[in-house]
């Protein structure tokens, strides 16, 4: 790994006016501010911000009181977007997430009332006990970034990031996520129970003894330093061989006789989807860290995220109780950076 990555760094030397400088300084105040209300979350606020940077949604799987919510508005809380939060529930309609048209008898005319779908910010809880309609009304907005209500379609405000929440140990009232939809998500993160001493600070800081600290930046991101930051990280360097890495890892499952005893577990693997998300989050991850190239390490740290919601197990792996996140952390142990 290490020779690997040091034969990797190389730097593109195209790069010369690289964008980080004036937004890296906001976004590591950001990143702080988060960390100081998120206890003991550092890598999950590093993925909603590699998604934030790179253009993606992000789905966060955990059970309750993990602070998932509490991750979404503190970063709502920290970006000067508008932000709207749907709390997913079993009745919900279409038209309350994409809004509706209303007749105005005063003016004669239908007056368009848009519905929480048309902010910048949305948090989507629960979004598994949303119906199947809504889930594709959502999906639709997600993949592109526009909403057709009435017949009538509308785009969505840009930039435009989904962070949906849900809670894997209910499974009454609730609609599995099609895989279409999951596709539709740049990562999937996965949250833990924290330990004592991680519990024992968030028991401080709801408490107050941290809150009355001055929080460390004022400064919200509005737009224009969004889409900036997002500039710079597209213009991230990925090199031939990190490209190389990604496609061989993502397509390492669809070859039977690369592992044959871990491909019998998959029946479909990731699509195309899988590696231009990798790839595009991997550049964000080097953007947040302040370099201008990927390392094989960005992939390696976001791999699992990336590509286990988007793998379907065989029966055979199901019935052994495998999952996803495991297989694909086993191909990560085969398919070496070159
Ligand atoms: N890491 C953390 N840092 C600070 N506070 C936390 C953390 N984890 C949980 N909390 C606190 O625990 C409570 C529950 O958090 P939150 O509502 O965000 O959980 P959730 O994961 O959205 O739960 P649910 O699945 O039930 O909606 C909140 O008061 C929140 O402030
Ligand atoms: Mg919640």
């Amino acid at each position: 790994m290490t020779s690997g990555a040091a034969k990797l760094s190389t730097k593109n030397p195209s790069l010369e006016n690289f964008s980080a400088v004036p937004p890296m300084d906001s976004l590591g105040a950001i990143r702080k501010f988060l960390n100081n209300y998120l206890i003991g979350s550092d890598e999950l606020i590093e993925k909603l911000l590699i998604c934030l940077l790179a253009d993606g949604h992000i789905l966060i799987e955990g059970a309750p009181g993990l602070g998932k919510t509490r991750s979404a508005k503190l970063l709502a809380q920290k970006l000067d977007l508008s932000f709207a939060r749907i709390q997913c529930t079993p009745d919900l309609m279409p038209a309350d997430i994409t809004g509706t048209s209303v007749w105005r008898p005063d003016r004669g005319v239908f007056e368009f009332l848009p519905g929480p779908i048309f902010h910048s910010l949305l948090l989507v809880d629960e979004i598994n006990r949303a119906p199947p309609k809504v889930q594709s009304a959502l999906l639709e907005a997600m993949a592109e970034k526009q909403a057709t209500v009435a017949g009538e379609t509308r785009a969505l405000p840009n930039p435009f990031m989904t962070i949906a929440t849900q809670n894997p140990i209910e499974q009454e009232g609730t609609f599995p996520l099609p895989e279409a939809q999951l596709d539709r998500f740049m990562l999937h993160v996965e949250l833990s129970l924290p330990n004592a001493e991680t519990e024992r600070q968030i028991l401080d800081l709801l408490e107050g003894a941290i809150l009355s600290e001055a929080p460390v930046s004022d400064i919200p991101w509005n737009t224009e330093a969004i889409l900036a930051a997002r500039k710079g990280a597209r213009e991230i360097f990925l090199s031939p061989a990190v490209k190389d890495y990604i496609v061989r890892l993502v397509t390492a499952p669809r070859d039977k006789s690369f592992a044959p005893d871990l491909a019998i577990k998959i029946d479909y693997p990731a699509s195309p989807r899988g590696t231009l998300a990798l790839a595009a989050a991997s550049k964000a991850r080097a953007y947040l860290l302040g370099r201008d190239y990927v390392l094989p390490d960005d992939v390696l740290a976001l791999a699992v995220d990336a590509l286990s919601h988007r793998t379907i197990l065989s029966w055979q792996a199901l019935s052994e109780g495998s999952s996803t996140r495991s297989i694909i952390k086993a191909y990560l142990e085969r398919v070496m950076p070159t």
